[in-house]
């Protein structure tokens, strides 16, 4: 049979990790990652990309520990292999420290990371406003070396990429049999899932490599997570703002907020503002939908909504959204099976 032509919509962690995984799952098949915007430039450049789940409302926690626990074990791997520092994955250890004592003391998750345990009260010394704190072991991803790497293994694996906007998803009928939708806050525009709306966050990227350790506010809003090379200090949760400028009074208010947690970072040098629109929704969008125009049908997947947690999820939406992909060949098959009889 004709290989089946497989477009991805999007080029930030969600397109790109389902496209790899697309193309090292499914033989025979041709990936094409279509994106207007690519590395440095997409929201998932901005993130610190460290991997504590959030607490999706509406999607089941068996759920989102099952994706953040294959997330977690397959970048283990890669972490323990000569690709990680090309791939930018290491480990991290640090605080998660919390002002008054938050109901769930042990997270869903906490048996996904490593060494987790409650801190000592030697160590909440240092947090004299903090009550309570979480002491683990867990993995980051850097941008960009991740997103080109990912790039990389795609290419090898055949597939392409293309550097083009798309303004109706109709556009890619006539060349590709299956659309992935991975365009992040682009959803909400294309057609209109106005389930999403962005939830804006602004940091600050800086040079400060004496930094190893991470500190997380429970409350969200602050952090220090230490990457290869650069510090990411935060941040801010702003519901419904676009706003992509930078607002120089909130990069002094981060970098107050995360001084009082290290001092330390009073000399950090090199301090850039980066600011990233979360694609905020109840839950991830991951299912199959057919449109159809007359008697045309167009296959697609959805895999968008990662809120504040893709890097996380990444590689068990990635998955899923290859298993509907394979469903959907399952009855190409048939179709062009039935065709020739
Ligand atoms: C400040 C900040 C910190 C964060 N920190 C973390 C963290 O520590 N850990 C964590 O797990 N998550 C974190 N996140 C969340 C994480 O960044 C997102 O969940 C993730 O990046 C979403 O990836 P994505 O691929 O869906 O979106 P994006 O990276 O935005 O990619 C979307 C892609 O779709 C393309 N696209 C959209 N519309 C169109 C169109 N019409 N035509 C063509 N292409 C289109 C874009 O060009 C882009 O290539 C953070 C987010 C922010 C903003
Ligand atoms: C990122 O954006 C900048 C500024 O708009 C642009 O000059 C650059 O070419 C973009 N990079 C990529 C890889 O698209
Ligand atoms: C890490 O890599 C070593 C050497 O390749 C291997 O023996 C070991 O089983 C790996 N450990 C994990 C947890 O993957
Ligand atoms: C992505 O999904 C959204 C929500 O259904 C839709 O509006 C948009 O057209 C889709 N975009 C692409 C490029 O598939």
């Amino acid at each position: 049979m004709a290989k089946a032509k497989i477009a991805v919509v999007g080029a930030g962690l969600i397109g790109l990790s389902t496209a790899v995984c697309i193309s090292e799952s499914i033989s025979g098949c041709s990936v094409t990652v279509i994106a207007d915007q690519f590395t440095p430039n997409t929201t998932s450049d901005v993130a610190a990309g460290v991997l504590i789940p959030h607490l999706d409302p509406d999607t089941p926690v068996h759920q989102q520990k099952k994706w953040f626990r294959e997330t977690f074990d397959y970048l283990s791997l890669i972490c323990n292999s000569s690709e990680a520092s090309e791939a930018g994955i290491h480990l991290i250890s640090g605080w998660q420290i919390f002002k008054t004592i938050p109901d769930a003391k042990t997270p869903f998750w906490s048996d996904v990371v490593l060494g987790f345990r409650s801190m000592t009260a030697k160590e909440l010394k240092k947090f004299p406003q903090h009550q309570f704190g979480q002491a683990f072991t867990t993995l980051k991803c850097d941008c960009p070396p991740y997103l080109l790497w990912l790039e990389k293994r795609l290419k090898e694996n055949g597939g392409q990429v293309q550097a083009r906007k798309i303004e109706d998803l109709w556009e890619l009928h006539s060349d590709y049999d299956i659309i992935v939708n991975c365009s992040g806050i682009g959803s909400r525009k294309l057609v209109g899932d106005l389930e999403i709306h962005p939830i804006r966050g602004q940091v600050l990227k800086v040079h400060a490599p004496w930094v190893k350790h991470f500190i997380r506010d429970g409350d969200g809003l602050t952090y220090i997570y230490p990457g290869i090379h650069i510090v990411t200090l935060g941040g801010t949760r702003q519901k419904d703002d676009w706003n992509l400028s930078p607002d120089p009074s909130t990069s002094k208010n981060i970098f107050d907020r995360c001084c009082s947690l290290e001092p330390s970072l009073q000399r950090a040098q090199d301090i850039k503002v980066r600011v990233g629109l979360r694609p905020s929704r109840s839950a991830v969008r991951l299912q199959k939908e057919i449109l159809f125009r007359g008697n045309e049908q167009l296959l697609v997947v959805h895999n968008y909504g990662h809120s504040g947690g893709g890097f996380s999820t990444h590689q068990g939406t990635a998955r899923e959204a290859t298993q509907l992909v394979k469903e959907y060949i399952g009855t190409l098959e048939m179709s062009r099976f039935k065709a020739k009889l």
